[in-house]
């Protein structure tokens, strides 16, 4: 009697112990980037709203490129750096999208030349970026998307005061009306 109960009770328990030996459900792997080409495939027609277009136009395009300049060289110098500029960690972590990220999370395409791209504003889009996804918001969100609506905080994050070249009160708000790329009402 005592034997079956001690195997009723195993029966029982076991599941339970096994369950608990499992690994601990891992962290989701983080997202790869695929660079502003990829997202400019379906975000470049005058009927989506020209992001890519808007962005190419834009500083945050030109960012890497700034700090091949002799005046980048020189801020480095004086900031007591002792490489040039755009081979200087403190300088590339605000001027390119996913500097420092693990090179198997960047894309065929993704070329960190490009400066400032869309995913350093959107989130890695590497499981986003599918039509069937993005159509659809949430599932989008669900899979990196990210949508800032908070200006004044998310800009802050490399518009501030340790960029060197930072101005006391610049205004996302109003900065934003020189990169915004609304998709087209009606769309
Ligand atoms: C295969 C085509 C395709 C690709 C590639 C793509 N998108 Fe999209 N994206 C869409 C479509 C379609 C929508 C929905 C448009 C609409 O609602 O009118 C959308 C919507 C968006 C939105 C608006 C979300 C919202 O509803 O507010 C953002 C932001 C966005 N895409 C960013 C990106 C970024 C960044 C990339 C690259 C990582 C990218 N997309 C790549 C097709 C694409
Ligand atoms: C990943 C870092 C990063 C983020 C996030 C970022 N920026 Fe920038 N931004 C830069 C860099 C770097 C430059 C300088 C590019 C250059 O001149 O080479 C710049 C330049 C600009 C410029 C042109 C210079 C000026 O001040 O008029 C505007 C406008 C701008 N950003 C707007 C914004 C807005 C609005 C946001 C938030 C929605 C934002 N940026 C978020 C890095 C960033
Ligand atoms: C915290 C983020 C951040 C860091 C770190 C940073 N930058 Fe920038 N950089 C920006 C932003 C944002 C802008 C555009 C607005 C501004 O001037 O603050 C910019 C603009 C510039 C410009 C263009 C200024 C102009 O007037 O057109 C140069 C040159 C530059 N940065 C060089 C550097 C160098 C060199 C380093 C490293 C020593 C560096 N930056 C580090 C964010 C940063
Ligand atoms: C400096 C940050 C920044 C960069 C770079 C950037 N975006 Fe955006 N984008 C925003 C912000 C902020 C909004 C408005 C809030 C939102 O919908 O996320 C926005 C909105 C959008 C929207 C939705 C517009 C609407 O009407 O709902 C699309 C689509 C989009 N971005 C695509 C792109 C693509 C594609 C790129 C690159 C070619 C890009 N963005 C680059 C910050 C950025």
């Amino acid at each position: 009697m005592l034997k079956k109960i001690l195997v009723t009770a195993l029966l029982f328990v076991s599941p339970l112990l096994l369950a608990q030996n499992e690994p601990a459900k891992t962290e989701a792997k983080p997202h790869g980037y695929v660079g502003a080409e990829m997202c400019g495939m379906c975000h470049k027609t005058e009927k989506q709203g020209k992001q890519l277009s808007i962005w190419q136009e834009s500083k945050h395009a030109q960012a890497y490129k700034t700090l091949l300049t002799d005046e980048a060289n020189k801020i480095a110098k004086e900031k007591g750096f002792t490489t040039p500029a755009a081979k200087t960690p403190e300088c590339l972590k605000c001027h390119v999208t996913a500097y420092g990220v693990d090179a198997s999370l960047l894309g065929p395409k993704f070329n960190m030349e490009d400066g400032v791209q869309c995913e350093s504003c959107h989130g890695a889009g590497a499981d986003y970026k599918m039509l069937s996804i993005m159509k659809d918001k949430e599932k989008a969100i669900a899979n990196g998307l990210q949508i800032h609506t908070d200006l004044k905080t998310f800009c802050a994050t490399c518009h501030n005061s340790q960029s060197p070249t930072y101005k006391e009160g610049w205004d996302a708000e109003a900065s934003f009306q020189k990169i915004k790329h609304d998709i087209p009402k009606g769309n």
